[in-house]
C-alpha cells in the first residue's frame, strides 16, 4: 500500500545514474509513490554507464497520455529498461525485489514523466501530496539552471516548486574538481534552502563491493529526506559497533 505523501526525483545526465536507480529503488520499498523524471542527457548516461537501452532512445517516438493529470512517458520500454537495470545491477538474492511478483508490482509505484512536460501536476505548488524532491545525480548544468531559477523543464521547475513550497530538496552534484561557478551555484542553492549532498561516499563502513557504495549515499539520500533507514553502516563511534545491515 503506497503512502500518502509522494516523492520527485530527477537524475539528470551526470555520472552516477546508479544512485538515482538506487534510490528509486529505496523509495518504492518505503512505498512511496516516485514521479520521476529523467533528462535527456541522464537517458544518455543511463545507456552509457548501465548499457541501457541498446536499441536506442529516441524521446521523439514516445506518445504522451494522461495519467493521474501528469503527461508521463508511456513508452513501456523505458519504464521497463528501469526496471530491469534496478534488477541486474541493485538486487541481492535475497531481496524482496528479487520475487518477480514484487519486482513487477514496482511498476505501478513509478511514473516516468517527461522532462519537457510544464503542464504536469508537480509544476505547481498545488501538489499537496509531493513531500520533496531529489535530483540524483545532479550535473552541474541543471545544478546551475535550478540555482537561477530558470525553470526551463520540469526538473527545474519541480525544483523551483519545491523550494517556494518551503519543502525538501536534496540535490546531489557529481563533478570533480569544481570550479568557482559551481561552488557559488551550491552556496546559491544551499541558501534558498536545498540540501547539498555530494556524492561523495565515505570509507570508514569498510564498502566491500559497489552495492555497499551506492547503498552508503542512498541511506545518506534517505536520512536527508527524513525517511528512517538502515541500508547502510552508521558510524557509531569508535567504542560503538557498527550498526550491521
Ligand atoms: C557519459 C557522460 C557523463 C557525464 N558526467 C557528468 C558529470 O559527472 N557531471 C556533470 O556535471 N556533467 C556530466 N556530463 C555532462 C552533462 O550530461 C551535460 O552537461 C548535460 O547538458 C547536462 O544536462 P542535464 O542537466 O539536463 O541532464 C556527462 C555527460 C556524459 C555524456
Amino acid at each position: 500500500m503506497t503512502k500518502k505523501y509522494s516523492y520527485i526525483l530527477a537524475i539528470t545526465g551526470a555520472s552516477g545514474v546508479i544512485y538515482g536507480l538506487s534510490l528509486l529503488k529505496a523509495l518504492i520499498e518505503h512505498s512511496y509513490f516516485v514521479h520521476l523524471i529523467v533528462s535527456e542527457p541522464g537517458f544518455t548516461v543511463m545507456k552509457d554507464e548501465l548499457d541501457m537501452f541498446k536499441n536506442g532512445y529516441n524521446n521523439e517516438d514516445k506518445a504522451k497520455i494522461s495519467n493521474n493529470g501528469n503527461p508521463v512517458i508511456s513508452n513501456f520500454d523505458a519504464k521497463q529498461e528501469i526496471l530491469n537495470s534496478i534488477k541486474l545491477n541493485l538486487t541481492s538474492s535475497s531481496d524482496i525485489a528479487s520475487s518477480d511478483a514484487a519486482f513487477n508490482s514496482y511498476a505501478g509505484m513509478f511514473e516516468l514523466l517527461d522532462e519537457k512536460f510544464l503542464e504536469s501536476k508537480i509544476a505547481s505548488g498545488s501538489a499537496k501530496e509531493v513531500k520533496g524532491m531529489a535530483v540524483v545525480p545532479c550535473s552541474m548544468g541543471s545544478l546551475a539552471r535550478i540555482a537561477c531559477g530558470i525553470s526551463g523543464n520540469l526538473i527545474e521547475r519541480a525544483a523551483d516548486v519545491v523550494l517556494k513550497e518551503k519543502k525538501r530538496l536534496v540535490v546531489c552534484p557529481r563533478e570533480t574538481p569544481l570550479n568557482d561557478i559551481h561552488l557559488k551555484n551550491m552556496l546559491s542553492l544551499y541558501s534558498s534552502g536545498a540540501i547539498i549532498l555530494p556524492l561523495i561516499p565515505g570509507f570508514y563502513n569498510k564498502p566491500k563491493t559497489v552495492s555497499d557504495i551506492v547503498d552508503f549515499m542512498t541511506g545518506r539520500i534517505l536520512d536527508s529526506l527524513s525517511i528512517e533507514n538502515d541500508i547502510y553502516k552508521r558510524w557509531e563511534g569508535y567504542n560503538g559497533k557498527y550498526n550491521e545491515k
